[in-house]
């Protein structure tokens, strides 16, 4: 085999004269007027290689036969190519190799897409041919700008005292909230493992082990139902450290962050990043992870519609409800079916009963007014005050959701990105990030009537209210920090309880029992027994941060192999049947899906 001398994207001008050997898939095949030119490339880049007829009839012949994706390697001199036939889209594109000796090392079939065009392929086709699919360019640019981030994260937190741990993936259900992957024993009858959800307790004993900082780049797998940004295995950058406080957890994160984005995105992000409070995320933007690129903001307009004759608003409010609303700048152009069809269908998917709207015109002194069928529901005072409190102008359109917290704050926070994007308003070229702080510890679990944690039952909250445990769990407020890039959750993590009987109370809150709190957790009780230091970390997601780094809304395009909605491997097949060997070494016996009555 002739021996590769330099990639593909390698060679210059000032390299003129060298005798080279470059080894690659057939991107393009010329022929013209007796010289067969081809595109070579590798991972680093495209190199165009000549073959003359006269020069070197034996490689010339068997060039003829080349087809697009066969794998080669080619010997030959580097050489300026002729005057005007420069191509300055190519790093390569002031050379090309004359070539003296060809070696065909495999061919290709016929590939079922073709892997140099930017066209749009089906995603089923491209992860069935995964192979075929991480050739393109994109892929290829993806790939390496997450083995970028990796290596500096890596480098980042090995600099800051880190040590790289690896936990077990054979393990007990840890809960992150999502379902487990359950892997049977073949020692032990009847048992099973599960895939970690995260590596939380064993990254908590690490600290106890007196590790001091940990980080690890790991897999984590949670059964849930897919989204776009949501895979069921997927990796996270986690970490934990000793005796610190949120800021020193914030701070190292922030300082890996501005590195990662500079490195890569010659982004200077300007540090310390902004924090806001849950209370206020949730007020504002509607949800505890806001796009702070545009404003457009919620606003609360309960006290003056309570007062109108607009029994919608007037019963939502004196129900316990509330109305919001928000004024979409320059709007008022939206037409009524796009109001009532679109935006209103939008909105019912989050629950919202309706959508209620006014357009900002002139009126006939030249003052705004309002204009919608329910406007003569609302006094002269009133329609001013809501145009006050949106700070409306003519040409304005205000959208308004009257209902539970719960409803208005989801259906609003999910409209307004939408019209964020549909109004132009959001720069993709901008990069937010925003610590959202102060989360409440607990949330109440009206279903299951009891208290859920907001984060994991291993979230401090703040000292001065652990005595509301026994008093008041509703306004606790938990060291626990998120970090959010445009609309994005990346990261998240929080100061860990450290002290066992807290640990225990909050067990207790949550509805665990101490039988079921041992049967789970025994294990990491008992480490919190053996000396535990203050301790604290945070996991970002390293897919959903590639995502970001590559402009993509789609996780399957920085993951190489990964599943699909329905949780499938196309490539592999995975999940399929196992022989029926297999289950009985492990005691399993598959059972028809009972049918639904
Ligand atoms: P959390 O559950 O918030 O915290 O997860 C941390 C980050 O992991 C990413 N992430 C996901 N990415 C892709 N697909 C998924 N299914 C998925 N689920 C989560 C998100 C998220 O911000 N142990 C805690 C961290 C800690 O407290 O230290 C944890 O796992 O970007």
């Amino acid at each position: 085999m002739l021996k590769r001398t330099n990639n593909c994207g390698q060679l210059r001008a000032a390299d003129e004269g060298k005798e080279v050997t470059l080894s690659g898939w057939v991107r393009s095949y010329r022929d013209h007027g007796g010289l067969v030119f081809i595109d070579l490339r590798d991972r680093e880049g495209l190199t165009q290689l000549v073959f003359n007829p006269e020069a070197h009839p034996k490689a010339h012949e068997l060039a003829r036969t080349l087809r697009t994706e066969w794998v080669i390697s080619a010997k030959g001199t580097v050489r300026h190519r002729a005057e005007g036939m420069e191509n300055p889209k190519m790093a390569t594109g002031d050379i090309e190799i004359d070539i003296c000796e060809l070696e065909v090392l495999n061919k290709a079939k016929t590939p079922p897409f073709e892997v140099d065009s930017n066209a749009n392929v089906n995603e089923e086709l491209r992860l069935k041919y995964r192979y075929l699919d991480l050739r393109r360019d994109r892929m290829q640019h993806i790939m390496r700008v997450r083995n970028r981030a990796a290596k500096i994260i890596r480098d980042y937190h090995q600099e800051n005292g880190f040590y790289e741990i690896e936990t077990p993936m054979l393990g007990k259900s840890t809960p992150e909230g999502a379902r487990d992957f359950l892997v049977p024993s073949r020692m032990t009858e009847g048992a099973f493992y599960a895939l970690p959800q995260s590596p939380q307790l064993f990254k908590q004993i690490l600290m106890i082990s007196g590790m001091d900082r940990y980080f690890q780049i790991v897999k984590c797998f949670r059964d849930e139902d897919l989204r776009a940004d949501r895979q069921p295995e997927f990796t996270q950058v986690d970490l934990e450290m000793s005796f610190v406080d949120m800021d020193d957890v914030i701070g190292i994160t922030e300082g890996c962050f501005a590195k990662v984005f500079k490195d890569i995105l010659d982004i200077d992000i300007q540090l310390p990043m902004q924090r806001m409070s849950y209370n206020d995320a949730v007020e504002n933007y509607g949800i505890d992870r806001p796009d702070t690129r545009f404003e457009m903001l919620l606003k609360d307009i309960s006290a003056i519609v309570v007062e109108s004759s607009f029994k919608v608003f007037t019963n939502t409010v004196k129900g316990g409800g509330m109305v919001k609303g928000i004024c979409a700048k320059g709007a008022a152009t939206y037409s009524r079916s796009d109001i009532e069809k679109t935006l209103t269908g939008f909105v019912a998917d989050f629950g919202a009963r309706g959508l209620a709207w006014f357009k900002v015109q002139e009126g006939e002194d030249g003052k705004p007014v309002l204009f919608s069928s329910i406007a003569k529901f609302f006094s002269a005072e009133q329609q001013a005050a809501i145009m006050e409190t949106f700070q409306a102008e003519i040409g304005d359109l205000i959208l308004m959701v009257g209902d539970s917290a719960d409803i208005v704050h989801k259906s609003l926070a999910a409209l307004r990105c939408k019209l964020g994007e549909d109004l132009g308003l959001v720069n993709e070229d901008q990069f937010n990030f925003v610590w959202v702080v102060d989360f409440p510890l607990f949330a109440f679990n009206k279903d299951e009537n009891r208290w859920d944690s907001l984060h994991h039952p291993f979230t401090a909250p703040f000292p001065e209210d652990v005595e509301k445990l026994d008093s008041d769990p509703q306004n606790i407020r938990s060291q626990a920090y998120d970090i959010v890039l445009n609309g994005y959750e990346i990261a998240g993590g929080s100061i860990r309880i450290h002290n066992p009987q807290v640990q225990a109370k909050v067990f207790k809150l949550l509805g665990i029992t101490d039988e079921m709190a041992r049967e789970r957790f025994g294990f990491f009780l008992d480490a919190l027994e053996y000396g535990t230091p203050p301790h604290g970390g945070l996991a970002w997601g390293l897919d959903r941060l590639v995502m970001l780094l590559t402009g993509t809304d789609n996780i399957r395009d920085v993951i190489a192999f990964p599943k699909t909605q329905k949780g499938q491997c196309l490539l592999t097949d995975a999940p399929s049947g196992v022989d029926a060997d297999q289950l009985e070494d492990l005691y399993i016996k598959v059972v028809e899906k009972p049918t639904s009555k």
